[in-house]
């Protein structure tokens, strides 16, 4: 009975790791981080919105970043889309959908996608260091 009390511990403090090590994990579906990160001078707002989540408006100077995070639903279809506001310019993209998953999809526990803001439109990335896919200029 004892050691199987100890073993059950053991198994529950490895499972608990990760879970305490970081913000929220998913269950049966990847957990997702998405960036953006400005490369234009100026204010760039932006308001992000899914069918579940309305994330707010935000502003972030040159080289600022905003991240959020999500468990993919089971099956798919998990969308982000953001309306984005830069000077006089306007976008509304998808930050998040099917296209996407497949630029940044790289099979670890948390999947990263980087979006790259810059004067000529927006760029999408799995790496933090800048450039990408072009996904769309300015509207
Ligand atoms: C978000 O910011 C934009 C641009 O400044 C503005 O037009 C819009 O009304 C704001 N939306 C909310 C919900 O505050
Ligand atoms: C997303 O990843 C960045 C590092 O790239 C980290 O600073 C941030 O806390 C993460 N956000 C979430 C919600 O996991």
């Amino acid at each position: 009975m004892r050691s199987s009390t100890m073993h059950n511990l053991f198994i529950f403090a490895i499972l608990t790791y990760p879970i305490a090590s970081t913000a929220f994990s998913c269950a049966f579906t990847p957990k997702w981080n998405i960036s953006v990160i400005s490369a234009v001078p100026n204010d760039l707002v932006f308001h992000i919105k899914s069918g579940d989540d309305d994330l707010g408006n935000h502003t972030i100077p040159f080289v600022g970043i905003y991240s959020w995070g999500f468990c993919e639903k089971a099956g798919g279809g998990t969308l982000f889309y953001a309306y984005f506001w830069w000077g006089s310019k306007f976008q509304s993209i998808d930050l998040f959908d099917g296209a996407i998953k497949k630029i940044c999809y790289l099979g670890g526990d948390t999947q990263y996608c980087y979006w790259f803001v810059k004067p000529d439109g927006f760029y999408v990335n799995p790496y933090p260091s800048g450039g990408g896919t072009f996904i769309k200029g300015w509207g």
